[in-house]
Parts: C-alpha cells; structure tokens; sequence
C-alpha cells in the first residue's frame, strides 16, 4: 500500500522519464510511494521507455492513452487510478522542485488538508528561471484574471504542481474539464472555501529535454475554462472554442459573400450559397485544429469528417430557419427570432458534429 501516488502526465518526454524516476527516487527515500506516467500515446516512445523501467521497478506504472490528448484529463486519469491516500501532479520535465514532496506529505500528517500548492508567487518561491519575459508576464495575467473571475485566494491558480487527498480529488472529479491545462484551477473552482489549502513556495526551473506544450490553443482552453466555470459548467470548454470558430465563420461568409457578389452581380442566392459552403469547410478545420486537436482527424478521416460536417450543419440550417420562423410567428421582432434559430443551430452542429464527425474513440 503507497502513501503516494505521483502522477506524472506525459507527452514526447522520452529523454525526461529515467531522470525524473532517479530524482524522484531520492526524494522520496524511506516513503512508501509509486509515480504513475500517463502518456498519451507519444510518438517518440516515451510509453515504451517507462515501461523498460517498469520491468525492475515496482512502483513505476504507466497508462498509455490511444486517441486522445489533454494534461487535464491525464492527470484525471492518473488519480483516480491510483489507491494510495495522496496523490501529486508534476511535470515530467524536471520543471518542478520534487524535493518538495516529503515537505508536501508531512504537511498532510500535521493538519486536516485537502491540498497543498506548490507556489511560484510567495515568498521563497520564483519563476524566472523557468519562464521566457513574454510568458512570465502571460502567466502573471492569467494567474490576476482566474483568481479575479473564479474568487480563488491561492497566490498560484496556474500551477501544474501540487498534492491533493484523494478523497478530496474525489468530489470535484466527476465535474472536472478535461480538456486544458488548468486543472488546479478548476479544482479550486469546484471545491470553494469547502477545501483547506495551503501553499509551499518552491523555484520553477528550466526543463530539462524536449519543448513546452503550451501553446496559444492552450491559452484559449483557458479562456474556455473560465466561461464554463462562470456558467456553472452548463457549457463545456469544447462548446466555447465551437462558439468562438462560429463566430469567426460568420466574417468568412460575409467576406466570401461579399467578393462573390461583386464579381457575379445579381445573384445573391449564388454569392450566398458559395458563402456558407466555404464557412462550413473554414470551421470544419478551424475546429478540427483547434476544438477537437485531441481527436484530430487526418488523411481519409479528414476528408469524410469534412463531408459528415457539411451534412450535420445542413440539418443546423434547417433547425435554424425553421426555430427561427417559429419564434418569429409567435413574436415578431427579427432580432429575437434569428439569434433563436442561430443558436439552436449551433447547439445543435455542437452536439451532432461531436456524435458523428469527431466521434470519441
Ligand atoms: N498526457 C499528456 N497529454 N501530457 C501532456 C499533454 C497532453 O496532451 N500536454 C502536456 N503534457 C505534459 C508534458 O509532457 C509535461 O510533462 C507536463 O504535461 C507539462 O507540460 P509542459 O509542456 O512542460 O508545460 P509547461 O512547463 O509549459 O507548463 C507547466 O508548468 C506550469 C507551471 O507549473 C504546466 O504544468 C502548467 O500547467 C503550469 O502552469
Ligand atoms: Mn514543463
């Protein structure tokens, strides 16, 4: 029986992983504890290289995910695998001090906790070593905005370091976002004043192998969080990235509308027509890059996922008009109407294209 379960989410961190077993080896001398990498079935092999350490380490697991893709959810996954009382999150890079850890535990056997947060932003703790001017700065932002919008006190909302009781993490989990980076905020979020947390400072370092993940999709996820947050979860982050490539879709029609109409004067039902055939195939792939990167179809799948959107938002179309005439003749105001069959129309691409276009495997 573990005291601890380190989950260790991974992706293309190959060259990270017998480093980070050794460092975390010696850290946690004289405690009872396993780490468990989740890699989401990288393609540099790092599943096969925590494997070979497996074979002479007991306490070495690794969850191999097929088809999907998210720190959040690999992190989900890595705990709610586990059985141990406490269960921390690190990076694989050697980005996060694990000589915390023993300090982190204790911490737990002293006081009635459900969580302790590893904080780059008290005193003691820094993040300059690790971070690029322009991203300490975005991160400094984010960190401003989320406690701001989700009424969080901990100095360090955005950190992917920290120690939870299991069964803490156990009533959030069900309504935790998968997709994103952010799931300590999301944690916070759901928890409330409900938890007792505290925070321990530690130094954020430089990584060790390999590139960051986080990249401007990340940053959208988390704008996606927020909403679903403020929404009381009613929309999902997947549904605000859906909203936002809708939203940019309309400016594509317009713009094709527009071009079409002047070089064919006259035939508006024609200008019209190659307006929304080419907005569906910009959010087919906007969506496909952006909304759905964790099941990102290719080749083939791109092609019938392409013709599958094009039949899902012809029947959007038709729900639109038809909702919106409806309304319409119970109360005549266009506004009102047309808004009410342009977001029955979206809801409805959102659920039909999520069952049929970017089917979860
Ligand atoms: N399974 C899985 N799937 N793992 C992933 C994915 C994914 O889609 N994306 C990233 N990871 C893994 C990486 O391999 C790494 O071990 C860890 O998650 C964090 O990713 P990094 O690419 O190293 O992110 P970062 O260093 O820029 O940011 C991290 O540290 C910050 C400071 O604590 C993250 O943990 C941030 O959330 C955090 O704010
Ligand atoms: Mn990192």
């Amino acid at each position: 029986m573990y005291d601890l379960t380190v989950v260790i989410p991974t992706f293309n961190e190959r060259a990270n992983v017998a480093p980070m077993v050794g460092l975390l080896t010696a850290a946690l001398q004289g405690r009872a504890w396993e780490a468990v990498f989740v890699d989401d079935d990288s393609p540099d092999g790092t599943a096969d290289a925590v494997r070979a350490i497996a074979e002479t380490h007991d306490n070495i697991r690794i969850i191999q995910r097929t088809g999907r893709r998210g720190l959040a959810g690999a992190c989900i996954e890595g705990i709610l695998s586990s059985a141990a009382r406490l269960c921390a999150v690190i990076d694989a890079d050697q980005q996060h001090d694990e000589t915390r850890l023993p300090l982190m535990m204790d911490l737990f056997i002293q006081g009635d906790l459900d969580l302790v947060v590893a904080s780059r932003n008290i005193d003691g703790g820094s993040s300059e070593a690790g971070f690029s001017g322009l991203r300490h700065w975005g991160s400094d932002q984010a960190t401003r905005l989320t406690r701001r919008a989700l009424g969080i006190t901990v100095t360090d909302p955005m950190s992917g370091f920290f120690m939870v009781r299991r069964s803490s993490f156990h009533q959030v989990a069900p309504q935790l976002q998968r997709a994103g980076f952010k799931i300590l905020a999301d944690m916070l979020a759901l928890a409330g004043p409900r938890w007792q947390v505290r925070e321990i400072p530690y130094s954020f370092r430089q990584r060790q192998f390999g590139e960051s993940k986080m990249d401007r999709t990340v940053a959208l996820e988390f704008l996606g969080l927020l909403i679903a947050r403020k929404t009381g979860g009613l929309v999902s982050i997947k549904f605000v990235l859906f909203g936002l490539v809708g939203a940019v879709g309309v400016f594509v029609q317009l713009a094709v509308v527009g071009v079409v109409f002047a070089l064919v004067p006259g035939q508006f039902a024609f200008a019209q027509g190659c307006g929304v055939a080419v907005a569906i195939a910009n959010n087919f792939v906007l969506n496909n890059m952006l909304t759905y990167r964790d099941r990102a179809l290719k080749g083939r799948a791109f092609l019938q996922g392409l013709a599958s959107f094009y039949v899902v938002c012809a029947f959007g179309a038709v729900l639109n008009i038809g909702l919106a005439d409806l309304v319409y003749g119970l109360l005549p105001v266009v506004n009102l109407a047309s808004i009410a069959g342009a977001v029955a129309g979206a809801a409805w691409n959102f659920v039909a294209s999520s069952m049929f276009t970017w089917r979860a495997r």
